[in-house]
Formats: structure tokens, C-alpha cells, sequence
């Protein structure tokens, strides 16, 4: 009696066969966090923020990665320097792929990251056309949030030598995707550069300084 339990049972085991260490609150909640929350936040699109709203979405997750569909990129590469305008790197995408395909595990709660990373305090200014710092700056981020819908526009500081630094190059901006893209390291205009987009009509980027 006690083997026919035991083989009766075994099917309902199976189901939840966990094959893998990686766990989303030790590696995946990070990832999320760095790479995808900042879009996948319930209210620019539908939330990946915990493991309860990020589960039903592992399957269709591995996929959109793995074809690099996710994080979608509107910049064209190579005019602006971006802390993460790679993708995602093989690695990320093979942690991923091993969570999803070992059952995508959610792990110790005791592992997950402090809730909300602080944001670094930045002031915005609007460019629409061309704009002129005055005694020059730093900027750190900038962000197409004005630009019309289908618009390609480009983004450059014109230093006051004549030199030309790139800034942002959007081709046919997309609000769907719309995102921050922070500069791997700050961006310096000396006094007298002017920043323009053009063309002018394109619309508004905002930069953070
Ligand atoms: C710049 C914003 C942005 C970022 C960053 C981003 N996504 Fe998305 N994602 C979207 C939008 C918008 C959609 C809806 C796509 C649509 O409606 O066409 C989407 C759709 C998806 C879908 C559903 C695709 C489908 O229809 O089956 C998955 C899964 C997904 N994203 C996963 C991710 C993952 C994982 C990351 C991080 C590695 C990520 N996304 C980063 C904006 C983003």
C-alpha cells in the first residue's frame, strides 16, 4: 500500500523540480532591478518588480532576452557613451535562461535587495532647439522625453573651439521605450558650449547636470 502512495504521488512532485541554484531573490530581483525595472515598474508597463508579478512572465522573459528584444535600445550606438547601451551581457542572459529553465526558483526572502535604490539627485533642464550653459557643467543623463513620436533627432554639445561632442542620437523615437540614458562617465561642457538638437523641430530632450 505504502509503494502504490509513493508512486501515486510522485507525478505531483515532479511538477515543481527545482535545477537550479539561481534564485530570483539572490540574482534575478538585481538584474530586474539594474536592467529592466526602470520600464517594468506597473505603470510605464506591466510590473516585474517581485517574484509574485515577475513568475507568470519567466518564460516569455527568456525569450525576449534571449533574442535581445529586452532591454530595447532606441539610440544609435556609438554617439554618447552609455553606462549600459551593450544589452545585456552573455552572462545576464545565461543567468536568466538557467532560472527559467530550472523551474525559476524564488528563494530566501533574506537575500533580497534593499527596496528602493536612491536616486541621484540631478537638476533637469529642458533643450528645445539649443540651450547654453553658462558657466559650463557637467551632465550626467539625458532623456528624449519631448521628442515627437517618430522623430529622429540628434543631441550635441558644440564647444565654443568648434569641436562637436555627441550627445544622443534617437532614430525614431518611440515613447513606449522612452528611458534615461546615463552617461558612463559625465559629460563636460566648458563655458560657452551650446547644446542643440536638431533639427529644431524635433522636439524637447532633457539633460541632468
Ligand atoms: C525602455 C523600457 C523597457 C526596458 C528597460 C525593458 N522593457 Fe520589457 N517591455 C517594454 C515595453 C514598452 C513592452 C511592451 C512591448 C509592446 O507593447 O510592444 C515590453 C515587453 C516586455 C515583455 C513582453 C513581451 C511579450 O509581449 O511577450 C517581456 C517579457 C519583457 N518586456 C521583459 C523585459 C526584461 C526581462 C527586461 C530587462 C532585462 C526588460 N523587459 C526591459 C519596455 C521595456
Amino acid at each position: 500500500m505504502r509503494l502504490l502512495l509513493f508512486f501515486v504521488a510522485l507525478p505531483l512532485f515532479g511538477h515543481d523540480v527545482i535545477s537550479t541554484k539561481v534564485t530570483w531573490t539572490k540574482e534575478l530581483s538585481r538584474l530586474v532591478g539594474r536592467r529592466c525595472a526602470s520600464c517594468h515598474d506597473g505603470k510605464a508597463s506591466f510590473s516585474l518588480l517581485d517574484y509574485e508579478s515577475a513568475r507568470p512572465w519567466a518564460k516569455a522573459i527568456k525569450e525576449e532576452t534571449g533574442n535581445r528584444r529586452m532591454p530595447p535600445w532606441q539610440a544609435i550606438k556609438g554617439f554618447g557613451d552609455f553606462k549600459d547601451d551593450a544589452g545585456l551581457t552573455q552572462e545576464e542572459i545565461e543567468v536568466i535562461s538557467d532560472w527559467v529553465e530550472g523551474g525559476a526558483p524564488e528563494g530566501g526572502p533574506k537575500w533580497l535587495p534593499a527596496r528602493s535604490l536612491p536616486v541621484r539627485k540631478a537638476a533637469p533642464v529642458k533643450v528645445r532647439g539649443s540651450w547654453q550653459p553658462g558657466k559650463g557643467g557637467k551632465v550626467v543623463a539625458v532623456k528624449p522625453d519631448g521628442l515627437k513620436p517618430g522623430a529622429s533627432a540628434q543631441v550635441v554639445g558644440e564647444l565654443p573651439d568648434g569641436g562637436i561632442v555627441p550627445l544622443l542620437w534617437i532614430y525614431r523615437f518611440d515613447s513606449k521605450y522612452l528611458r534615461t540614458y546615463v552617461y558612463r562617465t559625465p559629460v563636460e561642457l566648458p563655458a560657452g558650449t551650446r547644446v542643440r538638437v536638431s533639427p529644431a523641430d524635433a522636439g524637447t530632450v532633457t539633460l541632468f547636470q
